[in-house]
């Protein structure tokens, strides 16, 4: 193996968390790249570095490389400057996957100005932090809500960006500051910031070893961590339906479900199409080396269906109510995968059977999550 030194340094924000988590375990298994986390922990646990360490070693060998975890809020901009500092006498950090978000649709309505500052403050000072340290390469972590309710679905990336939530329009603003620093920068030579958003439809599921999974504080606001923490006995069976008048076939709402180790490895094909250079053949320096790329299996699920292959995963009759809409919600998110796939080699292979298999032997081998490490 490799020692540690020769691999590309990738800053990874947010990398505590349930994406973040997995993206640093697919840079480790690739031998190539070394993560560098820093998490304000949040919405996560330390717990899950070790896991991640211990998943590296249980598939590489005891001389795996080790990820390296800063607790580090992004707002804090001396403290991230003192990251980079620190790397800056060892050839640097390469690259940065920008993960850490607030990131509830529907909470994002109630403290709008909480996710601004975050998602968009956030990402300004590491924008700066990167610039000062010469560090031109980034991933950012940006969400099929950008799309707000699409004119067509299955949803190609030329679809208008139109977010209809607060959280939706932070993640477009932040598309929107990217491309102004890919702009500014294309005539820079090494220091032209490339750049790409990587547009999550919804991640499920966890590492098959059961190790690793979504384990957000207190109670889940997505459905499928609820209803695995429902058949668990982890929360109340209380489910609620939110809304079934939407236009769709079960009226309601459609959603890309996508292996979140699928959704990680969409992260790693795009740091290595960077590295390429491949997929920005086609950017003149007036737009800026900016790409955006779908990471989606392409197939809609409506909430009616998870439950359904929820319940056959984890044996859990589920009851629930049908209540009033969520704000923020559209009614159907599905991917047009094509673009990732041609440009990035990007295929979403897992089935739904194993995101909720994979979902609940984490849920089950964790009773109470990373919580009480
Ligand atoms: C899915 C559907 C709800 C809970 C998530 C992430 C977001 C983004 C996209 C990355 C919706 C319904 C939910 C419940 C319900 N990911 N639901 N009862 O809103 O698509 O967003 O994926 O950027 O960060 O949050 O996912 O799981 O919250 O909702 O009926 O108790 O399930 O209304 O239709 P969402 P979700």
């Amino acid at each position: 193996m490799s020692n540690s030194s020769s691999l590309k340094k990738v800053l990874v924000t947010g990398g505590l968390g349930y994406i973040g988590s997995h993206v640093v375990v697919s840079l480790l298994l690739t031998g190539k790249y070394l993560p560098i986390v820093i998490d304000n922990c949040h919405n996560a646990y330390p717990e899950a570095i070790k896991r991640c360490a211990e998943i590296a070693r249980d598939e590489m060998g005891a001389d795996a490389p080790q990820p390296i975890f800063h607790q580090v809020d992004l707002r804090d901009s001396s403290a991230v400057d003192e990251v980079f500092a620190k790397y800056a006498g060892e050839g640097g950090i390469w690259a940065v996957v920008h993960l850490a978000a607030l990131k509830a649709v529907g909470e994002s309505g109630e403290i709008p100005l909480q996710y601004y500052k975050v998602n968009v403050g956030g990402s300004i000072a590491l924008l700066e932090a990167m610039e000062k340290y010469n560090c031109s390469n980034f991933v950012f972590s940006s969400s099929a809500t950008v799309y707000g309710t699409p004119k067509t679905v299955p949803i190609p990336e030329s679809s208008p960006l139109q977010a209809e939530s607060a959280y939706g329009r932070t993640k477009q603003m932040v598309e929107v500051i990217l491309q102004d620093v890919c702009r500014a920068s294309a005539d820079k030579g090494d220091k032209a910031v490339h750049a790409v958003s990587v547009r999550y439809f919804n991640p499920a599921g966890a590492h098959p070893s059961g190790k690793l999974g979504e384990e957000p504080m207190g109670k889940p606001g997505n459905l499928l961590p609820l209803l695995a923490q429902i058949a668990v006995g982890r929360q109340k069976s209380d489910l609620k339906v939110f809304g079934d008048d939407y236009p769709t076939p079960d009226g309601t709402c459609v959603r890309d479900y996508l292996h979140v180790m699928d959704l990680a490895k969409g992260h790693v094909l795009a740091l290595d199409a960077i590295a390429s250079k491949s997929i920005f053949a086609s950017c003149t320096s007036a737009e800026g080396m900016y790409r955006a790329f779908n990471l989606g299996k392409g197939k809609g699920m409506s909430v009616l269906n998870m439950i359904a292959a929820m319940k056959k995963a984890s044996g859990f009759e589920y009851k629930y109510e049908i209540v009033g809409r969520r704000l923020g919600d559209v009614p159907d998110l599905t991917a047009d995968p094509t673009l990732a796939e041609k440009e990035l080699g990007f295929v979403a292979e897992k089935n739904l059977d194993e995101m909720c298999r994979d979902l609940w032997n984490f849920q089950t081998k964790n009773g109470d999550g990373y919580s009480k490490q």
